[in-house]
């Protein structure tokens, strides 16, 4: 099939893309102390040229003690990073293309590869590391408090460098997504609660903060995932009536575009419809989405950090569902990973060029 359907432009409010190929956010931990390095800018700048329409960031965290999980994750605040950030978009813009940060805050997620150990205070809503475990004290209002704030200043931050969009980490486990989950919020006050709607407060006051301090041209993006690194099996909404009571103070709150997690883009979210998480949650709240998940590829990709390889694979039923505008865009992580020039490839019809994912790949900055 003609991939013609990925090549369409794409617009939202004052957010113009040319074609609808995102890079997904992939942490890559080559930021020493923090700071983004010239290779980091050119990694991105790769992206850039050769036809990815949206680059979104590596996870990169918020003004918070325990933010990241690891010492070269790059953080989105103090001078020296921040100059980073600044040589990476000016390339990005440079070639062409389009990018925003992936603010992030780990909350009490720990990262199984490294034994580092962010300085406390750790920030979790209940202090629960998953249902049931003890990690820390939960997080105090004067905590929850400035966290909300740190993501403001970052998104001001990240306007004021010259990026195009801001996106939220709201997905897999971390610290928003830990005050979604009933798992680990237990929390009984204002950011608590028995519902998911209740329990979407600190994420609806995060996206508020960020839009305060943005503007109302500035799109921002929210990353979601139904399910957890803690356990994949876990669906936040169990019903298209929960997660409509999910996304919609969220897109009150002032989200433009909705980036919806799964780790195979084709798997239906309810049953007795094929619309996958992307689909529903653009039919629920009228906004575009984006879609993720094994994009061209045959593998999965946390069996990539056991060291799973995937092959090329055919991209005929992400674009029979592109073209029926299930969803309006499309993330692709290991496949731009690995193959700076993937989209260019892909455009150009050189599918016998696409190269395979080795977990090698996670090792340099191609
Ligand atoms: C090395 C690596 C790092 C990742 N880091 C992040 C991250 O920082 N933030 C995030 O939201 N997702 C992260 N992900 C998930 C990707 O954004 C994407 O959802 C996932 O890889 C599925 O897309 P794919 O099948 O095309 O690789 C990461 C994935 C990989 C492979």
């Amino acid at each position: 099939m003609a991939a013609d359907a990925l090549f369409r432009p794409f617009t939202h409010q004052s957010l113009t893309l040319k074609n609808r190929i995102v890079m997904a956010p992939m942490t890559r931990s080559f930021s020493p102390g923090g700071v983004p390095t010239p290779d980091v800018a050119a990694y991105y700048r790769r992206r850039a040229e050769n036809d990815v329409g949206l680059i979104l960031s590596e996870g990169t965290v918020v003004k918070r003690p325990s933010a990241k999980n690891d010492p070269n994750v790059p953080d989105f605040h103090g001078e020296q990073a921040l100059a980073g950030w600044k040589r990476v978009i000016d390339e990005v813009h440079a070639a062409g293309g389009k990018m925003g940060p992936q603010l992030w805050h780990v909350g009490s997620a720990r990262n199984p590869m490294s034994t580092w150990v962010a300085p406390p205070p750790v920030d979790a809503p209940s202090g629960l590391s998953s249902p049931g475990k003890k990690f820390t004290e939960p997080m105090t209002d004067e905590a929850i408090a400035d966290t909300i704030s740190a993501f403001g200043q970052a998104a001001a931050d990240a306007k004021r460098l010259g990026f195009d969009v801001v996106e939220i980490h709201g997905a897999h486990g971390y610290l928003i997504d830990q005050f979604f989950w009933a798992g680990t919020n237990v929390r009984t006050d204002a950011f608590g609660g028995a519902t998911l709607a209740e329990r979407s407060r600190f994420a609806a006051e995060v996206v508020k903060s960020i839009r305060a301090a943005v503007g109302k041209d500035m799109a921002i993006i929210l990353r979601l995932s139904q399910w957890k690194q803690q356990d994949f099996t876990v669906k936040l909404a169990q019903t298209p009536k929960e997660m409509e009571s999910w996304l919609t103070p969220l897109v009150e709150a002032g989200t433009d575009i909705l980036h919806c997690s799964q780790r195979r883009f084709w798997e239906p979210e309810f049953e007795g419809s094929e619309l996958n998480f992307a689909g529903w949650a653009k039919k629920l709240t009228g906004k575009p989405t984006i879609t993720v998940g094994s994009v061209g590829l045959s593998g999965e990709f946390t069996a990539a950090f056991r060291g799973e390889s995937s092959k090329p694979a055919s991209l005929d039923n992400l674009l029979r569902r592109l073209e029926r505008d299930e969803f309006d865009l499309v993330a692709v992580g290991r496949a731009l990973l690995a193959d700076p020039q993937w989209a260019r490839k892909v455009r150009e019809d050189r599918h016998d060029e696409l190269q395979d994912f080795h977990k090698e790949a996670l090792a340099r900055l191609a």
